[in-house]
């Protein structure tokens, strides 16, 4: 299950903070915009899709309330409405979902309620997904830590997906995944959130970067300091217009939690956590995957990749695996020489070398993710064991011999 986005509207400052407490001490949901005005309302909710609106009835206001509330209900039918109010009589309850509210919050906010409500918006979104899921699959790239390869396996898996994808870089101070595509691009995410007023399908496309027959990106910002003008909510919008002209959007991380990277990850289909088997990286993926459990992501949706796989790496898998709670879905093997050269030549290994093991690896791992099963389901388990980190005994080959061999 998604993270639940939600957008409040209300005119009483105390009844607005109420409602955004309360969605704040829920793990599921996502306070995307919070709003005073209905015609700002309207514009939120068509530009951010958010799962839910909230809106807190005024009882001088009501006729114009039931209005916007059928307005909403007629224009995004995927968004669900709650209303919420102080002192409810019967009328104003049946005349809000009447007019196509789904819930009613009674304000104060009584704690086993307000999840109840929840509950509903999840058991709401998950039929509005089935009836109507036409997006392009979103799978995240990210790891913990630094240098374990996020941005070279992003932009290969984007180029061995076999439809059409387009790659966005969310590294918004010093992104490098158009660098490793060999692109030099004129337009970046800043262009993209400066002319959403007028984005179009041809303004669209001119702002991403053409790689090959099924690859585009979207680059990240050109200078550092625009990295500030891009908010979470630009994310959620992009990820919403663009995944309506993409079958597949890869999207390469930086490797904090910050705001725009948790919006970006509460959207994604999938997340790839790329590993590197030593104990900083090891570390750093434990981490992730507790944050990733308080941000109350399905681990279905969580895989774990080994990048710079290589057998003489003296760990015990399966210990890995133990120790992290997840199965290792994929091993990237290491070598230093043909991944530089691809970088340095900026072209994708997956296409500049199609018989190299980094590439079959790749290839594999895209099929999975790219498919409609789910990753860990369709793998058998490796027979692993002994220690986590084997040192005295260098014959982990034995008990690895199952994984890929690096090149
Ligand atoms: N499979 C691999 N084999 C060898 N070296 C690799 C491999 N993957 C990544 N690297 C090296 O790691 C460096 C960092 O990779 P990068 O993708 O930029 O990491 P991140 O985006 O996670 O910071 C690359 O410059 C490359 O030299
Ligand atoms: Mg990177």
């Amino acid at each position: 299950m998604q993270a639940l986005t939600f957008i409040t509207m209300g005119s009483k400052p105390e009844a607005s903070k109420e409602i955004r407490d309360a969605l704040v001490g829920n793990a599921r949901a996502r306070l995307l915009a919070d709003c005073d005005d209905p015609d700002q309302l309207l514009a939120d909710v068509l530009r951010l899709r958010p799962s839910a609106v909230i809106i807190i009835l005024e009882l001088e206001n009501l006729e114009k309330e039931f209005v916007l509330i059928k307005q909403l209900a007629a224009t995004c039918p995927e968004t669900a409405i709650i209303s919420a109010a102080r002192d409810a009589s019967p009328a104003l309850i049946l005349g809000s979902m009447r007019s196509g509210a789904r819930e009613f919050i009674q304000l104060p906010i009584i704690a086993d309620e307000f999840r109840t409500v929840i509950d509903r918006v999840v058991e709401f979104c998950a039929g509005v997904e089935n009836s109507s899921r036409k997006n392009g699959r979103v799978i995240a790239v990210f790891s913990g830590k630094g240098g374990a390869g996020v941005s070279f396996f992003g932009t290969n898996l984007a180029a061995a997906m076999g439809v059409s994808t387009l790659l966005i870089d969310l590294n918004l101070q010093a992104g490098d995944a158009a660098f490793f595509l060999g692109l030099d691009t004129k337009y970046s995410l800043t262009d993209f959130v400066n002319n959403r007023a007028r984005l179009d399908d041809s303004l669209m496309t001119s702002l991403v970067t053409t790689h090959s027959a099924n690859l585009a990106v979207l680059a990240a910002p050109l200078e550092a300091h625009e990295a500030e003008d891009i908010k979470p909510q630009d994310v959620v919008e992009i990820l919403h217009l663009l995944g309506q002209r993409y079958e597949c959007i890869v999207l390469d991380l930086p490797h904090t939690f910050d705001p725009v990277t948790v919006a970006a990850l509460d959207l994604a289909d999938e997340i790839l956590v790329v590993l590197t088997l030593d104990i900083p990286g090891i570390r750093s993926t434990k981490r992730a995957l507790k944050v990733f459990d308080r941000l109350d992501y399905q681990r279905r949706k969580v895989h774990v990749v080994v990048n710079r796989w290589s057998k003489n790496i003296d760990v015990q898998l399966q210990k890995v695996e133990m120790h992290l709670g997840e199965q290792l879905i994929g091993f990237v093997p290491n070598d230093y020489r043909k991944v530089m050269d691809s970088i340095n030549l900026g072209r994708p290994l997956v296409q500049a070398d199609p018989s190299s093991k980094i590439t079959a690896e790749i290839k594999r791992i895209a099929a999975l993710v790219g498919g409609n099963g789910h990753p860990t389901s369709a793998l058998p388990r490796k027979k692993l064991l002994g220690g986590m980190f084997n040192r005295q005994r260098p014959t982990a080959g034995l008990e690895l011999s199952e994984m890929p061999d690096p090149a």
